[in-house]
């Protein structure tokens, strides 16, 4: 089922979230499947549960974007436990629809994480999948990737939202 994607200025994108304590549930398998769903109908690689207004510590990755051969990733309660590098490479967000800038991230990372069934993971991650993974634990964080552009960027972006807000366009 496709969910509706929360935009950038509903607080929930900027709670913390709570770890899942229950897993192989039906909810939580509900959850997973659904945030697929709405993942492909927006054409994304990445999506955080409060993006679709759930404060849990879960995200889906696929960054091939659903094309066949690519690989569905579910990380639940993640953490990231090491980071080496850095990379400049131009990120977006499904809640903050048509902006796109240019954010430092490590280049590689390994994480730590649950699956659906509770099953402990450790993934490591280069380039574009080491990204998206960071972008997507940020948002379990309450941190969008607003946050690590310059204060004049981001402002400005802040203020071209805001007029689409006002202009009911948002
Ligand atoms: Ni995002």
């Amino acid at each position: 089922m496709v969910l509706k994607v929360v935009k950038y200025g509903d607080p929930v994108l900027e709670q913390k979230t709570e770890p899942v304590t229950e897993f192989d549930t039906p909810e939580l398998r509900k959850l997973v499947d659904d945030m697929f769903d709405t993942m492909y109908a927006a054409k994304g690689i990445g999506l955080a549960a409060p993006q679709v207004g759930v404060t849990k510590q879960v995200t889906v990755i696929d960054i091939s974007a659903g094309e066949e051969g690519g690989e569905k990733l579910v990380l639940i309660n993640p953490e990231i436990v090491e980071r080496a590098g850095s990379q400049l490479g131009e990120e977006g967000c499904l809640s903050i629809p048509g902006f796109r800038e240019d954010v430092k991230r490590a280049m590689r990372v390994k994480v730590v994480a649950k699956n659906v069934k509770g099953e402990t993971q450790e993934l490591d991650a280069e380039e574009l999948l080491s990204r998206c993974m960071q972008h997507e634990i940020d948002h379990l964080n309450g941190v969008l990737f607003l946050s690590h552009l310059s204060p004049l960027k981001r402002d400005l972006i802040r203020r071209k939202i805001r007029k689409l807000q006002k202009a009911g366009e948002w």
